[in-house]
């Protein structure tokens, strides 16, 4: 297994006025290609921090962040765009779909926004939408689909377009244990068999056991690890 990422002393300092807070002291980590890893830990102990920086959409106070090789501290800000746009792709907990658009437009325009259309891309659609189970739901709005199928929308979305790091901050948070745990099966299922890195942000302890490895943060550091 090759790494994916890899972290050295990342810090976030944020500054509100005189008020400076630490939500990331000094995280060494490395994210393995074909990984499941779950980071778990209490509100506030820096999860969506860290999964922010990850995805380059924040960057660190200090530290190093390498995404496939390319060390990102070292890019300009005008750089990591292209980093994201090849390399990572987001779920949220609020599944951030577009009201308006169909579930099949939903993940239609998650590929134009990575440079992927034409054929190529209803072609991918059709076919994720197949392998999630909502075959039978594509012409229907986020607002007539249940809580699960719009997160399993969100999903398709993120593996539509073969991105290699998958990012999830609390994706079951607003599901159901039974409907959370199908969603977290089916991004695992989905992205393990592809070798993608796959990274959840959740407090959900009862889909603990889904994860090939558990990182525990409180207050900004990684305390433990424990392999599944
Ligand atoms: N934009 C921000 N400005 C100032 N402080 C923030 C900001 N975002 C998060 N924090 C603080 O950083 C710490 C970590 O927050 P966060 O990464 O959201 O943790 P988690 O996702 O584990 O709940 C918390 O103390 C939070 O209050
Ligand atoms: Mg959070």
């Amino acid at each position: 297994m090759s790494q994916a990422i890899v972290t050295t002393a990342l810090s976030k300092v944020y500054r509100e006025g005189k008020i400076e807070v630490t939500a990331l002291a000094s995280i060494d980590v490395a994210l393995m290609e074909g990984e499941v890893v779950g980071l778990f830990g209490p509100s506030g102990s820096g999860k969506t921090t860290l999964l922010s920086i990850l995805g380059c959409i924040l960057r660190p106070t200090s530290g190093s962040l390498g995404i496939y090789g390319h060390e990102t501290s070292i890019l300009s800000e005008k750089d990591l765009p292209d980093i994201r746009r090849r390399f990572i792709s987001f779920i949220f907990q609020g599944f951030n779909l577009f009201p308006a658009l169909t579930a099949y437009e939903n993940v239609i325009l998650g590929l134009k926004m990575k440079g992927i259309t034409g054929s190529d891309a209803t072609q991918r659609a059709t076919r994720i939408m197949a392998e999630v189970g909502l075959a039978d739901r594509m012409k229907f709005l986020p607002r007539d689909l249940s809580g699960g199928q719009r997160q399993r929308v969100a999903v398709a979305r993120a593996l539509a377009a073969d991105s290699p790091i998958i990012l999830a901050d609390e994706p079951t948070g607003n599901l159901d244990h039974s409907n959370g745990r199908k969603v977290m099966e089916l991004l695992r299922e989905m992205a393990s068999s592809q070798q993608r890195c796959v990274i959840v942000a959740t407090h959900d302890n009862r889909i603990e056991d889904l994860f090939d490895r558990v990182l525990y943060m409180e207050d900004g550091s990684i305390l433990r690890e424990k392999r599944g």
